[in-house]
């Protein structure tokens, strides 16, 4: 038998007054400008916005891939702005993240992409069970050996997936993962992502383009230029 994919709660995501500035030469440009945003747990919520509005920026520092200047954010119980070592490397392999363009090792098989965020930690014994598992949740049964530069756009996305569902999340952040996809391809991904939403019991927050992507959503929070409008 499969290793089992316990369900688990969404997490609750509580941001304040969240700033983050990026140096250009001398200019400083703000990414995230005082945004505070309350999502409660189990929620689907769409991060829509022009280009260069914010949305990866704000999803980074949720997934504490970028640190904050400024402000607050709060997944659960951690404050996640104030965390460091050993409990930052906690807190980010806990957290799921899915990118546009798929981000995986390209000299890694599809089944160590999946075990990759799980290097840095002792390894269990029910790991690779695990992320066989996964791999088959998302339709990849049979193609554990596979290198990335041997799959479709679609199929790297869907191995993405997997390894960001690796850490057990309660939180999954998704950063226009259809972006890179065309539309069929995409929409197989959402409903890939509602699905894998729906049976680990997962906080889904989406950064999105697309308007009908947003409609599925519970909550749309539109940005721009940083800043929630
Ligand atoms: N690493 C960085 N260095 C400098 N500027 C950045 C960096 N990341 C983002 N920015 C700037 O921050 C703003 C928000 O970017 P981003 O969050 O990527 O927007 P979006 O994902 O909505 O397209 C943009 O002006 C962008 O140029
Ligand atoms: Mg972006």
């Amino acid at each position: 038998m499969s290793a089992s994919l316990e369900t688990t709660r969404g997490a609750t995501i509580r941001v304040a007054d969240l700033v983050k500035r990026f140096r250009s030469g001398d200019e400083t440009i703000v990414g995230v400008d005082r945004v505070t945003l309350d999502v409660p747990a189990g929620a689907t919520v769409a991060v829509t916005g022009p280009s260069g509005s914010g949305k990866s920026t704000l999803l980074h520092l949720i997934g504490a891939i970028e640190r904050a200047d400024a402000g607050r954010i709060e997944v659960d119980e951690v404050a996640v702005t104030g965390l460091s070592g050993r409990r930052l490397a906690d807190y980010r392999r806990g957290t799921g993240f899915v990118f546009q363009r798929f981000h995986l090792l390209p000299a890694l098989s599809a089944l160590d992409n999946v075990l990759a965020p799980l290097l840095p930690f002792r390894p269990r014994p029910d790991d690779v069970d695990r992320a066989r598992t996964l791999l088959s949740e998302v339709g990849l049964a049979g193609r554990e050996r596979a290198m990335p530069g041997q799959l479709s756009g679609g199929q790297q996305q869907r191995v993405a997936i997997a390894r960001a569902l690796v850490g057990r999340p309660r939180l999954l952040l998704a950063d226009e993962p259809t972006g890179n996809l065309d539309s069929a391809t995409g929409a197989g991904i959402i409903d890939l992502l509602w699905r894998l939403r729906d049976e680990h019991g997962m906080t889904l927050l989406m950064a999105t383009h697309e308007a009908s992507l947003a409609d599925r959503c519970d909550r749309t929070v539109e940005i721009h230029d940083g800043r929630i409008v």
